[in-house]
């Protein structure tokens, strides 16, 4: 983006949130209080943590004016770190505590990379939550791959996320975590696009398609030496450490291995990179603007 356009950008968005912040109530008008709930899966792993505060201090910076709250969708990621003493909320609960606070209008902020199952389970919430009509008005911010848009700016920040190291004719596979959901497709749809880029780029899921022996054929075919492997998930957990890069014979890099390609993985999530949380980011701003 040129320098030019930044302070004007800068002036509209503290405008806007100072708007939302401090417009005066009507008459017989409850005084808006405008919050967001910033909604992952979750993770039990402590390194997650890392990129969740960077999340919430990116939501922080866009619209200082406003409370942030978190949930996990995950129950059973809930009941794990409930053992360790950490108590994180559901959607649902979340949004009742949101409610007794007396918060008018909310924007709910989907952390999930494709609109699949979770993000449906999260549409019926906000949905449950509007139908009772406590709030003036809550809103459901998309999650990190929502519109052609969203696919460019990934593509992008998939390009500039690539190791510097990785050289020409060494492959990437990003590994997704993939749905039999029809939202799995996203998942090819962006390997098809980040190809057009960098043909040596490939997109594998550990749960849809494609799967990694798709991959294994796809790497032999180009006769492909060394590869790069990168969670294409928020966070870099078990999926990542175990099934991507785990020395168990049906990892991902033990598989890759065996077919002759040296693999080094990469233990960071999307969620770890300005260049994906900035995706995000703009679908808060577009869901303030609705509210
Ligand atoms: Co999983």
């Amino acid at each position: 983006m040129k320098t030019k356009f930044l302070i004007p950008m800068a002036i509209l968005i503290l405008m806007f949130c100072s708007g939302i912040a401090f417009a005066s109530p009507g008459k017989g008008e409850k005084a808006k209080k405008p919050g967001i709930l910033l909604v992952a899966f979750g993770s039990s792993e402590a390194s997650a943590r890392v990129s969740f505060e960077d999340i919430e201090a990116k939501t922080r910076q866009a619209c200082p004016d406003i409370p942030i709250f978190w949930a996990y969708s995950s129950g059973i990621i809930r009941a794990k770190l409930a053992k360790q003493g950490i108590v994180l909320d559901s959607p649902q609960t979340a949004l009742a505590k949101m409610m007794d606070q007396g918060f008018t209008h909310v924007v709910v902020q989907s952390l999930q990379t494709i609109p699949g199952t979770m993000y449906d389970g999260l549409v019926k919430t906000v949905d449950g939550f509007a139908s009772m009509g406590k709030f003036k008005k809550i809103v459901l911010g998309a999650p990190l791959l929502d519109s052609q848009k969203d696919m460019e700016k990934a593509v992008d920040a998939v390009l500039k996320t690539i190791p510097k190291d990785r050289k020409k004719g060494e492959a990437v596979v990003l590994m997704g975590h993939g749905t039999h959901h029809p939202a799995n497709a996203f998942y090819a749809a962006l390997m098809f696009q980040l190809q057009l880029k960098d043909p040596n780029i490939f997109v594998g899921t550990v749960e849809g398609y494609p799967e990694i022996k798709e991959i294994k054929t796809w790497l032999g075919a180009k006769k492909i030496k060394k590869a790069w492997l990168i969670p294409f998930m928020s966070v870099a957990g078990d999926h990542a450490k175990n099934d991507m890069a785990g020395s168990g014979k049906d990892s991902w890099q033990s598989i890759l291995t065996r077919a002759g390609i040296q693999c080094k993985s990469v233990l960071k999530g999307t969620a770890e990179f300005d260049a994906f949380i900035g995706i995000w980011v703009a679908h808060i701003k577009v869901a303030l603007h609705q509210i």
